[in-house]
């Protein structure tokens, strides 16, 4: 296994989370901070529970302004280059609930102008993307009232202004540092993380306020964050809270992660039923032994098992889950019988959200962002 990277732009080798959080400098959610939200809004995601969203930075902030009455709101986008796939929408499901739960505005940034400055893409298919994308974000059910869309080059008018400012205080060699970057990036893409800043404090100039700012997001996209918070104090905002999620690992194992570039290891949120069962069965990753008989005696490895693993996002129920788990590590479930669960769950979950998705059109000027 080789060296495993982690930034907005690569990800390789199996991710090591424990060690993720000692080099970003992150915090665990710990069994106390879970108490704690469960006793705050009644009960706690199973994605927290289960130690997707694993770490955070200055999420005890956000609960403390919480519980003195005080509003945040929550901020998350894609980069729209492809279609969505199951790894995207896990931490938008998050984000739903949490708007649910506390009752905060989201807002949902479409960073168009980074992917055509990382891409080989042109301008006119990137749009498109960032309208297909759009149709799966409001499919999750998010409500109108709350949500507000930003697409970079079509609010320019109103980020550009708060982007320079803070791409003031950001020098090269903090880019350089984060992401590795040569001279030979184009200058498009030093820039980018001034746009991505924008929207954790965009709301307060627009309405003038002074609201915290909660970032649910894939541990991947920190880098940009780290050096948000490090400048944006000095332009006289508070630093953005972040809750960080595991990235949901390929088809094929536990390396890398989800990609639309690799549709054999990501199933899409346009995937027929077929389409589903024909890639789970083909391409999951098995932790099952060579034969039958082996596997009834020696059992299954629910850890590398990505059909097990992927039980996470879709069978909420712990107990459930505990048992199929106790069940494949004792050989008693194949790795063909989990997988025949999943794939029920999953066509499930992708019917509804198809659902929602073909009813979404008409709906998206309810959620671009347009001063009132
Ligand atoms: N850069 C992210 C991507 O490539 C998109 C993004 C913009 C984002 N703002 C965000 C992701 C805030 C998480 C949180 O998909």
């Amino acid at each position: 296994m080789g060296k495993s990277v982690v930034n907005p732009y690569e990800i390789k080798g199996a991710v090591n989370y424990d060690r993720l959080v000692k080099e970003f400098g992150i915090t665990k959610i710990d069994e106390k901070l879970i108490k704690r939200i469960e006793k705050l809004v009644g009960e706690v995601h199973p994605f927290i529970r289960r130690g997707i969203f694993f770490a955070h930075r200055d999420l005890e902030k956000i609960l403390d302004a919480y519980e003195k009455g005080e509003k945040f709101f929550l901020y998350t986008g894609i980069g729209p280059s492809g279609p969505i796939h199951l790894g995207h929408i896990q931490t938008w499901r998050l984000v739903k609930w949490l708007q649910d739960k506390f009752n905060v505005e989201l807002w949902f940034q479409f960073t168009d102008d980074e992917k055509f400055l990382y891409k080989d893409m042109s301008y006119e298919e990137i749009q498109k993307w960032t309208k297909e994308n759009m149709l799966d974000v409001i499919a999750l059910g998010l409500d109108p009232k709350k949500t507000h869309f930003l697409i970079d080059t079509k609010h320019a008018g109103i980020m550009y202004p708060e982007a320079i400012k803070v791409a003031k205080k950001i020098t090269f060699s903090m880019i350089k540092g984060a992401f590795g970057f040569t001279d030979s990036n184009n200058i498009g893409s030093i820039f980018y993380t001034a746009m991505q800043t924008v929207p954790v404090f965009l709301p307060n100039v627009l309405n003038n306020k002074h609201e915290r700012c909660l970032i649910p997001l894939g541990v991947d996209q920190e880098p940009h964050f780290r050096i948000s918070r490090d400048v944006i104090e000095k332009l006289g905002h508070i630093k953005p809270a972040i809750i960080h999620s595991k990235m949901m690992i390929p088809l094929t194992g536990i390396e890398g992660k989800m990609s639309s570039t690799e549709p054999d290891k990501a199933i899409l949120m346009t995937d027929s039923p077929s389409e589903i069962k024909k890639k789970i069965n083909k391409h999951a990753f098995s932790g099952g032994q060579d034969t039958v008989e082996e596997h009834r005696k020696k059992g299954g490895n629910v850890e590398v098992d990505v059909a097990c693993q992927w039980l996470k996002y879709f069978e909420e129920d712990d107990k459930k889950l505990e048992e199929i788990y106790s069940k494949y590590r004792k050989g008693e479930l194949l790795s063909g019988e989990v997988k025949k669960i999943l794939i029920e769950k999953v066509q499930v979950f992708l019917a509804e959200h198809q659902k929602r998705r073909a009813n979404a059109e008409k709906l998206i000027d309810k959620f671009v962002y347009s001063k009132k």
